[in-house]
């Protein structure tokens, strides 16, 4: 007589199908599997993603040594950089003109290019001769400005005060106004009557008498 409770009927539950040969393949096997395959995905693919978050300033590195990341054609190997703005532009009266100096600029991840990276004043002497000067206050590092009522550069942090040729004309400041080397060229070569303005662009030490590049 049948087993009417099925026991008869007992099948495995060790066995849940069979492979493609027709071996069983265990209910377990396949579960291990399955779990060891997301497992690895789940932390193989964010430590590769990560891994290439980290090296990519590096990548960029290597393709911007190989040419293909552009940069600013502007400066050359001495650090002068040419400024927009001509020689032909520079009041002859001497009045001074704000000028932004631009350049590439790069931090651990990420690389600019020709972005603003500080300013000067240009003015022409006596005889014509274009001066720089950076335009940070050596004191304290405010701008200093021009200052159209005394005819003088202008600090108004701590009023530091500075003669158009850059002389400090108080205590307050601890040196004169921070000169740069100007470079007349004509297509980047030096020339005297050149109206390219190449300046050796730098910022200095604050709050010192010696004029001192950071
Ligand atoms: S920062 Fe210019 S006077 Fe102090």
């Amino acid at each position: 007589m049948a087993d009417q409770h099925g026991s008869s009927a007992t099948e495995s539950t060790e066995s849940s199908g069979s492979g493609s040969a027709g071996v069983p393949v265990s209910r377990g096997l396949f579960l291990q599997l399955l779990t060891a395959t997301i497992s690895f995905v789940i932390v193989a693919v964010p430590a590769a993603l990560g891994g290439l978050f980290f090296l990519d300033p590096l990548l960029r590195k290597k393709s911007g040594a190989s040419g293909s990341s552009g940069g600013a054609a502007k400066k050359d190997d001495e650090g002068f950089i040419r400024l927009d703005v001509t020689a032909d532009v520079i009041p002859a009266d001497g009045l001074p003109v704000a000028v932004t100096v631009r350049d590439d600029s790069e931090d651990a991840w990420n690389k600019f290019t020709d972005v603003p990276v500080g300013s000067i004043w240009l003015r022409k002497g006596a005889e014509g001769v274009i001066s720089a000067f950076n335009s940070v206050c050596p004191h304290l590092g405010c701008s200093v400005n021009y200052r159209r009522s005394e005819n003088d550069f202008y600090c108004p942090c701590h009023t530091s005060a500075f003669s158009l040729d850059g002389t400090k004309m108080n205590e307050v400041p601890p040196r004169d106004m921070d000169s740069l080397e100007v470079s007349l060229r004509t297509e980047g070569k030096a020339d005297p009557a050149g109206l390219e303005i190449w300046v050796k662009f730098q910022n200095f030490q604050r709050g010192k008498a010696e004029k001192k590049p950071l």
